[in-house]
């Protein structure tokens, strides 16, 4: 999220945006952010939608001390003020710290310090008509907190983000898992990177247990999937529930189920069994996002349908009629999911995927490229010391060009091949290991 700069505009408010300290490479680095924004509307559809943001308030003021934020606070328009703190209005103030536990005895103190603002409503711990914090940054160094607060924020809160949404698609409780479903926290950022949204279709083509397409039909996305792994499409072979009795997976173990379960059946196109490197779909631009998490060759086997015969033969694309791309290379399976998704991603369509990584081997200018596609946002997630994913989002800017084929893609990023084909053989030497 971009800092937006305050601007004297008396129909604009700036708003404080509090992070949960989560994951915290897929944001701005501190857990603070002021905005400025029109509405208080624009602030509601921000949170409907963040899994990163705890809470956000409309700030009323801010200041390095106590008493600067007190002066700051009396320069608040009273008009503002005013819809919050009539006699009728019930409302509460909490006093809440970032990188410190304060004691009770303390909370007091900063109660009275406040007592001047003008709120004439009862208080009510409970359901108040209006929440207000007072925030307390104690800095930024989670191994010595400082001793007073660097800022302090007062607010009056507009809501919280959607991290209740953990829970309600947690892995635990989901009714069909595998050894490689997504985490749903990173699922979401995944839906939100591809701007999922009702009216759009949505595709993974290495879908696994369906956890991103989940994602995006909780955002009101069609989803439509494939894998090459049948028993996983059709709810056969193990299942990977630890309590399960069962060691097989039950025939309704499927990514249909747990759509059911979620209330979302209706968004669920299907799913299909089919090798990403085999053109079963006529190319046509019909996805509005692609979203996925290929495999890595780690957990999961890379596999390919193409034949050993077909592989030695060595023939053209033009001859096979499909990419004639062997999936057991890394760097393959990626700049195949570029290929494909220059041909079957509408124009501004969002391609959203994961690039595992040896740290000491990345670059920023060896993430790959596409004529097609320009790249919007680079996250990493760190997993072990030399070991993170990136999370790459492109946006597709121009229509499919028939001149870019795999061959001619290979030759344009040849440094992120081999930055690539090495990850599998780097990520298992010993310093890997967490
Ligand atoms: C990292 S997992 C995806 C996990 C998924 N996001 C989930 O939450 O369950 C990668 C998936 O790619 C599949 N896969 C491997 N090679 C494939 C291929 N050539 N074509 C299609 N799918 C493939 C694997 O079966 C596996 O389910």
């Amino acid at each position: 999220m971009k800092k937006i700069m305050a601007d004297e505009n008396e129909e604009t408010s700036t708003f404080l945006v509090l992070f949960a300290q989560e994951h915290v490479d897929f944001r701005v680095p501190s857990p603070f952010l002021e905005i400025v924004l029109p509405l208080e509307d624009d602030a509601q559809k921000i949170l409907s939608r963040s899994l990163s943001i705890k809470s956000l308030y409309e700030l009323w003021g801010t200041g390095k001390t106590l008493a600067q934020l007190c002066e700051n606070l009396k320069k608040y328009p009273t008009r503002r003020m005013q819809p919050y703190c009539s006699k009728e209005a019930t409302f509460r103030i909490n006093v809440e710290t970032y990188n410190k536990k304060i004691p009770q005895s303390q909370r007091e103190h900063y109660y009275e310090a406040l007592s001047f603002l003008p709120f004439k409503g009862k208080v009510a711990l409970d359901n108040p008509e209006n929440q207000f914090s007072l925030v307390l940054d104690f800095g930024q160094d989670t191994n010595v907190a400082a001793e007073t607060p660097c800022r302090y924020y007062f607010g009056r809160l507009i809501g919280k983000g959607q991290r209740h949404l953990c829970q309600k698609y947690s892995l635990k409780d989901r009714y069909f898992i595998g050894n490689t479903s997504m985490d749903p926290l990173l699922s979401f950022f995944m839906a939100n990177q591809g701007q999922a949204r009702p009216g759009t279709l949505v595709f993974d083509p290495f879908v696994g247990t369906g956890s991103t397409l989940l994602s995006c039909g909780h955002f009101g996305s069609r989803v439509f999937g494939s894998d090459i792994d049948k028993n996983l499409i059709t709810g056969r072979g193990k299942s990977s529930r630890a309590s399960s009795k069962c060691k097989w997976r039950k025939r309704d173990e499927i990514i249909r189920t747990n759509f059911i379960n979620a209330g979302l059946e209706h968004l669920f196109v299907d799913v299909m069994v089919a090798d990403a490197s085999r053109q079963v779909l006529r190319p046509t631009p019909i996805f509005d996002a692609i979203i996925t998490d290929p495999p890595y060759g780690v957990r999961e086997g890379v596999r390919s349908q193409i034949s050993e015969k077909e592989l030695t033969e060595n023939r053209s694309e033009a001859e096979l009629g499909y990419p004639s791309i062997h999936l057991g290379r890394l760097s393959d399976i990626i700049l195949s999911l570029l290929h494909f998704s220059s041909q079957y991603l509408c124009l501004n369509g969002r391609l959203v995927f994961w690039l595992p990584v040896y740290k000491p081997s990345y670059s920023d200018s060896k993430v790959p490229h596409h004529p097609c596609f320009r790249l919007v946002a680079n996250s990493e997630q760190n997993l072990f010391t030399n070991i993170s994913r990136h999370l790459l989002t492109m946006e597709k800017t121009h229509e499919y060009n028939k001149s870019v084929t795999m061959d001619s893609l290979r030759d344009k990023n040849r440094e992120f091949e081999i930055m690539c084909d090495r990850f599998r053989e780097n990520y298992f030497t010993p310093s890997n290991s967490s």
